[in-house]
This record gives structure tokens, C-alpha cells and sequence, in this order.
């Protein structure tokens, strides 16, 4: 059992590398299949991983949670630590978000029942609605706690300002936001933040959606309907950088005895204020090898050649939309 990490205030501990759950509602992830997912999920908890991510959004019909819930039988509640979000739905083939209170509480029934579960251990708001004052969301999500549906309440997809805002009504345990070896603009404001206020930070995208995990080869084109090709970091140039910079990590990882994604998560995972890092997973095979980031440290030159290679590969193009 790799060390346990508290989650803010609460009773609650999960272990620094936690399933995400987005790939196996079979979305934007090719290939995807329920048998895979459930044996991914059986493979996160034999890898000693404790706390899966979820959302009501994930899967049109709710289909990462209602997997959760098939993987979870016979399973002891307390040995798992669930997290899920309200606060976007599908509309047709498009995301929409609905912060009001009534929808909120509605998504987080939805998701407690396909779970099967009475109560999770974290309840998200998965993004803040710009037509709803964030007041009134984070007040439901309080609302939501008093009631037993939740343990604690985190916020995701919020800047800082807003954090503020919501922690102001409602305590916040965890915030979730996008956090890897290039996306890390969360280190200026945010993630200092939640230090002062024992807020919790799970990152998203830990592996890039892939790429710094190190199985996509250079040379591969992404099929057409491969979400990840409307991301910067996966055209042209910038593509070609990142490539560049993973070889150098995998040069770096096989010193270390690892694979190239252990090595990139391990990073991610021993980061000040970094709790855990959400990594997606739709083969057993994948989540297996990405639990191995977990019970070891990077030696400081090791980390000194990942920072060289940081240097080399020069700043990534980003939106820098959470700070
Ligand atoms: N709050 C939010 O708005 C938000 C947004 C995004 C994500 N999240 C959460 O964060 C989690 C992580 O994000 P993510 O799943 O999009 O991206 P990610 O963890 O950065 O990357 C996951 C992808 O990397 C590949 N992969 C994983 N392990 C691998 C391995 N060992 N070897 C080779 N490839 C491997 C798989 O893609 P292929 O097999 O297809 O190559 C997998 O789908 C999500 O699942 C979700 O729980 C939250």
C-alpha cells in the first residue's frame, strides 16, 4: 500500500494516484468497452489505488458511474473513496453546464443511484455556471453535505476568484483542475491557495490525455474521430515538441527503473499541494502501470534531468485559463 494522503480536513485518505474514470464512459476514448472497464476498475483497487473519479456527465446515459457501481459488488463501501461532479449534462451530442441548485441536486441523486451508493466521500461542482451566481451553486453543494449526500465538497474548473468565492459560502475540501509536467499555471495563485487553506488539489490530465504516458509514437496519425486532435499539444509543432520531450523523460525513466508515465505521474504526485493525480484508464494494462508511480521518489538528479528536459522543451502553448 502506497502512503495514504488526507483529503483537507476530513477522516477520508486516498492514495496519491486515483482511477479517472472519464476514458471508460467510452466518450472520446476509441475502443472503449464495459468488460475493460470494470476489469480496469478491479485492477485500480489489486494496484492498491483507493479513490475513483466520476461524474454525472461522464457517458450520455451515465455510463462511468453505472460501471462503478456493476465493479463495486461485493465490495466493502469503506474500502473505496468516491468522488463525483454535478453541474454538466449532455444536451443531444453537446456538454452543457447548469449550475442552478435544483439541477445540482438532481444530477447528484442521478449519480449516488447509478452508483448504488447512499452518499460519496467527495461531491464536485464540475464547472461554475456563468447565468448562476456561484453562491447559489456552492450553497446547494453545502446543503448536499448537511444532508448525508456527500462527505465533502470540492469545486472544479474554477479560478481562483472564484474559489474564493465559493470556499466563502462553502468550505472547500478539494479543488480538481488540469495539472502535468506542461500545464502548469496553477502553481502561480491556486495551488498556494488551497496550501493556506488545507485545500486539496487532484490534477487532471496527469498523462496529458496520453501523450506523456509515451504510447503514442511520433509517427501515428490520430483517426478522425480522436478527440485529442483538437487539443493544441497534439498539432503540429507542438506536437512534435512534446514527442521530443517524452523521449527525453523515457531516457530519464528507464535510469529510474520505470516507465516513462510512472515517472511523469511520480512527479506529478510528489509536487507541493498536490494530493493525488487523477490518471485515466481504459485497459487494465494501463492503470496497473500507471499505479507504479506510486512508493518511490525521484533522487534529486533525477529530478534535475527532468527540469533540464523541462528547459529544452521551452513552454507549452497554453490558454491560461486557471492560474
Ligand atoms: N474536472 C474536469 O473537468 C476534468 C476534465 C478532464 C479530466 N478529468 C478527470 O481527470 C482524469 C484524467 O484525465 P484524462 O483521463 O482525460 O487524461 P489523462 O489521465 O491525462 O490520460 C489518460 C489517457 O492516457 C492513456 N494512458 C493511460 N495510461 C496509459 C499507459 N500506462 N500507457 C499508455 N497510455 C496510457 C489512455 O489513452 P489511450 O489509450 O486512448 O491512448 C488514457 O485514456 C479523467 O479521467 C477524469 O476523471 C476531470
Amino acid at each position: 500500500m502506497s502512503d495514504l494522503r488526507q483529503l483537507s480536513r476530513t477522516g477520508i485518505h486516498v492514495t496519491p494516484v486515483a482511477l479517472g474514470c472519464w476514458p471508460m464512459a467510452g466518450v472520446t476514448t476509441l475502443g472503449a468497452t464495459d468488460e475493460a472497464s470494470i476489469a480496469t476498475i478491479h485492477a485500480a483497487f489489486d494496484a492498491g489505488i483507493n479513490h475513483l473519479d466520476t461524474a454525472y456527465v461522464y457517458g450520455p446515459n451515465g455510463e462511468s458511474d453505472r460501471l462503478i457501481g456493476r465493479a463495486l459488488a461485493g465490495r466493502r463501501r469503506d474500502e473505496v473513496v468516491i468522488a463525483t461532479k454535478c453541474g454538466i449534462h449532455y444536451e443531444g451530442a453537446e456538454m452543457q453546464t447548469d449550475g442552478r441548485p435544483e439541477t445540482l441536486r438532481r444530477e447528484c441523486e442521478a449519480s449516488l443511484a447509478r452508483l448504488g451508493v447512499s452518499e460519496v466521500e467527495l461531491l464536485y461542482l464540475h464547472s461554475p455556471d456563468p447565468n448562476v451566481p456561484l453562491e447559489e451553486s456552492a450553497a446547494e453543494l453545502g446543503l448536499l453535505q448537511t444532508e448525508g449526500r456527500t462527505k465533502s465538497v470540492g469545486a472544479s474548473n474554477c479560478t481562483l476568484e472564484q474559489l474564493e468565492a465559493f470556499h466563502a459560502v462553502c468550505p472547500l475540501a478539494a479543488v480538481q483542475l488540469p495539472y502535468n509536467l506542461l500545464q502548469r499555471d496553477i502553481e502561480r495563485r491556486t495551488i498556494p491557495w488551497c496550501m493556506a487553506n488545507n485545500v486539496s488539489v487532484f490534477a487532471y490530465w496527469p498523462l496529458m490525455k496520453g501523450i506523456l504516458a509515451g504510447g503514442i509514437k511520433k509517427e501515428t496519425e490520430l483517426a478522425p474521430n480522436d478527440n485529442r486532435r483538437k487539443y493544441p499539444m497534439y498539432v503540429g509543432e507542438e506536437r512534435d515538441r512534446n514527442h521530443e520531450f517524452v523521449e527525453a523523460l523515457r531516457a530519464a525513466a528507464a535510469i529510474t527503473g520505470h516507465t516513462v508515465a510512472q515517472l511523469v505521474v511520480n512527479w506529478t504526485i510528489n509536487q507541493p499541494g498536490i494530493t493525488a493525480a487523477l490518471c485515466g484508464a481504459k485497459r487494465p494494462d494501463q492503470i496497473t502501470e500507471t499505479a507504479g508511480a506510486m512508493s518511490w521518489q525521484l533522487t534529486e538528479e533525477q529530478i534535475a534531468a527532468i527540469e533540464a528536459a523541462l528547459v529544452r522543451r521551452g513552454q507549452a502553448e497554453a490558454k491560461r485559463v486557471f492560474e
